[in-house]
Order: structure tokens, then C-alpha cells, then sequence
């Protein structure tokens, strides 16, 4: 026996240019967002955030700073505290020893880190949080990147200095010496602007319990999401306790579960693909993770559309919105991918939830199928339903939705065809108008042809 070991401890190099390859700049900016979040959740004493919770949030602000030279994220949510920095809030992975703080979105132990080297190579975090002597304390533990990874002997650690006090409690994060990418996303306008409807999306209920979130000073709005109600048109609200089957205690891995869906808006009147409809976009599942939206408007295999017994999305669907919202004292026990832009799919606790999300999306589908024979009395009853909030929806175990009476009506064809664009300019003009959709000159020449052809016989 030789008496050699075989190294395996990782390399910085790997913490740097790995962990950051999978991730977008959106989501890694998000990892920041979501740790003031957690803050300002700690400072208020960690209650869960569901529908019910009315925490008021207003005097939080989180504000995000960005232009292709430097990025910088600050908040007055209360601050790490000097022995979180010099205990864990530094290292790379959550340490097994540390007990999770309550309703965190936080879990892994990696998201400041990995966001801070995607941005850029120099790096300043600094805190002022108040001491348990009541003093206020600041410190700052700046990063150079590029000499850190010059000696790739441990030590690991960084330096912690003394710092001014921050206006208020809290954490502010700066980087410069931007990466190249990050510097052609950050300076781009069409970024930003995406960046702001994702946050208005993603945390409108921190949004909607009065959280601020500011991009280059102006404030973010949430995105109201809302459903219809009526007599006919009931939305479903049910909830549930579930358990991960994980190692852990019970109470480590207990999760509960709450399911709204139903009309957001009335379908289509027509699937035709040249047919303009107001887009498809906000409709589908959302999935919350402790109040954070991680999947938004799905459409796909993820939320189930397309797998087994279940048809895949089409626009005839348009108009359903389905949330389902887990919430875990012990956030490793959600079902959460590691960037926090998805679910992992083979958690036991999202496949229960999704076996409930496919009975309402398809009642949802039977109704669309059904209102196409009779879609003056579906419309008529569609729009007697009021605009609600999904924090307003009552308990109700299945989405209701109107019977609609069935209108004999003979069986349809659908033609579709295509023809030079100039010959059906000229046929739309000897019809009086060259502005004439398309689908009215087919109409038009079907309706020519058959009176000459068929009527007149
Ligand atoms: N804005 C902040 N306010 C207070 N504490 C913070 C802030 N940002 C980071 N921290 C502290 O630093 C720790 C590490 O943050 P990091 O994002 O790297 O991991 P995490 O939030 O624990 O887990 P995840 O990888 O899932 O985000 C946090 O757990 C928290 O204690
Ligand atoms: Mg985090």
C-alpha cells in the first residue's frame, strides 16, 4: 500500500466559471432580490407567505442599480449579521450544521456568491445591522475575483473590514469590472425592461403586501393576477398538507399545498392560426415556492400539458390560469430547481399536486370544447363574470363553469389554402375593398361560387 491520498477538494475555478454557466442573469439578479426578501421576512418575524398573509410590508426597498459599468442591489431589510459573514454567509454551500430560517426562499447556500461572479470580478458586500449590544455595526468584505483565483491554495477566506454605516439596516451588494456578457446585458434597455416585468411577475405577492422593488429608481408595480366569477363561472380554491419523502423529521419535511384555478379571461372566439387573438401569453400554470413565482404561464410537460391523459397546450385554451402554491418552514423541502426558475418534476410533493392541476385544467378543456356549439350562450354567460383577486377566491374543490346548452348545428369544414398574395389583393378589391382580411375574401368567394354554382341549378 502506498500511502497517498487522492485530492478531491474543489478548485475556486470551478465556483467561478461552473456554477455560473447555468444560470441567466435574470435569475442570478433574482438570487439577490430573494435575499433581502429573506431578510426583510426574517426582520418581520417569519410567517409563511401564502394568500392569507397580510404582513405589510411597505417599509422595505430593495433597489437595483444597472448600467454596463456597474451593478449594485441595496435594501434596509435589517442586514447579515458579522458572525452570519464570518460563519456561513461566505462559504460556498449550505453548512449541514445550520438550522434554515423559517419560510426562507433561501436553501442552498450559493445564490449571492454564484450571482455576484456571473456580474463581475470585483465584488463589495457591506452590512450594517444592529449588534445584540443595540450598537449599529458595518462591516464590508470586498472581493477581487481575479486575485482570489491566483492562488488556488486554500485559504478560502475572505477579509472582513470595517465599513461607513449604509443609511439604514441592511445589505448592499456592488459589482464592477462587469463581465463582458454582463456588461452587454446590463447596458441593454430591452434587458432592463424585461428584467422589470419578471420582477413584477415573479414577486407580486411580496409586491402586493407592499414590498418595494426599485430598477434604476423607478418603482415596480406586481402584476395583479386575477380570476372571473359568477353564478356559472366558479373558480376552485383547495389545500392540502403533504410530506417529502426525504430523510428528516416530519416536521422538516412537511409542506402545504393551496390550488386556485379557473377562467382569467373568456377564450377565444376562434383558433383559426390567422386569427388574431390578445395573445396567449399570461395564461397556463404558475407555480409559487414560499411566495416567489419560480414557474410562470407554463404551457409545457413541466405543469403537465402533453403528458399522459392530458392533451398539450392549444389556444383554444386560452383564458385559464392555474396557481398552485407550496409553503415549507423548511424550504428544502419544496420543489425547487437549484436556479429557482422551475420545479423539479420528480418530487413526490409536485407529482401530488399535479395529479389535482390536471383534473381542473381539464375541466377548463372540456368547457372550451363545449362552448364552441353554442358560443353566443357561452359569451352571453362569460361575460356576467366579475374581475376577483386570486387572495379573494373561496374554497371550492373543482372549478365550475356553465353548462352550455347544445345547439344542433351541421358539421363544419375548415379549408385553408394558399394563394399569391397579389391575386388576392385584386380578388379583395373587386370585392370593394383592398383592405379586406383574407379570411372574409375566402368567405366571400366561397358564398360567389355557391350561389352561382349550387343556388342557381
Ligand atoms: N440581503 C441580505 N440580507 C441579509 N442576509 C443576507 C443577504 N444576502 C445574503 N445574506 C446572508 O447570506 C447567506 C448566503 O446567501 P446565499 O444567497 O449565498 O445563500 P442562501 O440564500 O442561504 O441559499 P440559496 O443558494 O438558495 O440562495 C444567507 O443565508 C443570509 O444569511
Ligand atoms: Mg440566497
Amino acid at each position: 500500500m502506498n500511502n497517498k491520498t487522492a485530492k478531491a477538494y474543489p478548485t475556486k475555478t470551478f465556483f467561478v466559471t461552473m456554477i455560473t454557466r447555468d444560470i441567466t442573469f435574470e435569475d442570478c439578479i433574482f438570487d439577490l432580490i430573494d435575499n433581502s426578501v429573506d431578510g426583510a421576512s426574517r426582520s418581520e418575524g417569519k410567517h409563511p407567505i401564502n394568500l392569507d398573509n397580510r404582513a405589510d410590508l411597505s417599509k422595505y426597498r430593495i433597489s437595483i442599480v444597472a448600467s454596463s459599468d456597474k451593478f449594485s442591489i441595496t435594501d434596509n431589510c435589517g442586514g447579515m449579521t458579522l458572525n452570519d459573514a464570518a460563519d456561513h454567509a461566505f462559504s460556498f454551500g449550505r453548512r449541514a450544521s445550520k438550522a434554515y430560517d423559517a419560510y426562507s426562499i433561501g436553501v442552498y447556500g450559493i445564490g449571492m456568491k454564484r450571482a455576484a461572479f456571473k456580474l463581475g470580478r470585483r465584488i463589495n458586500v457591506r452590512s450594517t445591522f444592529t449588534d445584540t449590544d443595540d450598537s449599529r455595526t458595518t462591516f464590508a468584505v470586498p472581493i477581487d475575483v481575479t486575485e482570489w483565483l491566483s492562488n488556488d491554495d486554500p485559504l478560502w477566506d475572505f477579509d472582513i473590514d470595517d465599513a461607513e454605516h449604509l443609511d439604514e439596516n441592511g445589505v448592499e451588494v456592488v459589482v464592477q469590472k462587469l463581465t463582458r456578457e454582463a456588461q452587454t446585458a446590463l447596458g441593454n434597455p430591452g434587458f432592463i425592461e424585461n428584467l422589470r416585468r419578471m420582477i413584477a411577475r415573479d414577486y407580486s405577492l411580496y409586491l402586493k403586501r407592499g414590498l418595494n422593488i426599485l430598477i434604476n429608481n423607478q418603482v415596480i408595480k406586481g402584476m395583479p393576477i386575477e380570476l372571473r366569477k359568477s353564478d356559472d363561472i366558479v373558480p376552485m380554491r383547495d389545500n392540502y398538507e403533504d410530506e417529502l419523502e426525504d430523510e428528516g423529521s416530519p416536521e422538516d419535511n412537511r409542506v402545504s399545498v393551496e390550488i386556485i384555478a379557473g377562467m382569467a379571461a373568456p377564450p377565444p372566439e376562434s383558433t383559426e392560426p390567422d386569427e388574431k387573438i390578445d395573445g396567449e401569453k399570461g395564461f397556463g400554470w404558475y407555480v409559487v415556492c414560499n411566495g416567489r413565482i419560480v414557474l410562470a404561464a407554463d404551457k409545457s410537460a413541466v405543469s403537465g400539458w402533453g403528458t399522459s391523459d392530458w392533451p398539450q397546450w392549444h389556444r383554444q385554451y386560452t383564458g385559464f390560469i392555474g396557481i398552485v402554491l407550496f409553503t415549507a418552514s423548511n424550504a428544502a423541502a419544496l420543489p425547487l430547481t437549484t436556479t429557482k426558475r422551475s420545479v423539479d418534476v420528480s418530487s413526490n410533493i409536485f407529482i401530488g399536486a399535479r395529479l389535482r392541476m390536471r383534473d381542473a385544467s381539464k375541466r377548463w378543456i372540456a368547457y372550451t370544447n363545449a362552448r364552441k356549439y353554442n358560443l353566443a350562450n357561452a359569451k352571453k354567460k362569460e361575460d356576467k363574470a366579475a374581475v376577483i383577486s386570486i387572495q379573494n377566491v373561496e374554497n371550492q374543490p373543482t372549478i365550475q363553469l356553465p353548462m352550455i346548452p347544445k345547439k344542433r348545428i351541421e358539421r363544419r369544414a375548415n379549408v385553408h389554402y394558399s394563394v399569391p398574395v397579389s391575386k388576392m389583393k385584386q380578388l379583395a378589391k373587386g370585392f370593394g375593398s383592398i383592405q379586406m382580411p383574407y379570411r372574409e375574401v375566402g368567405l366571400k368567394s366561397f358564398e360567389y361560387a355557391y350561389e352561382d354554382l349550387v343556388e342557381d341549378e
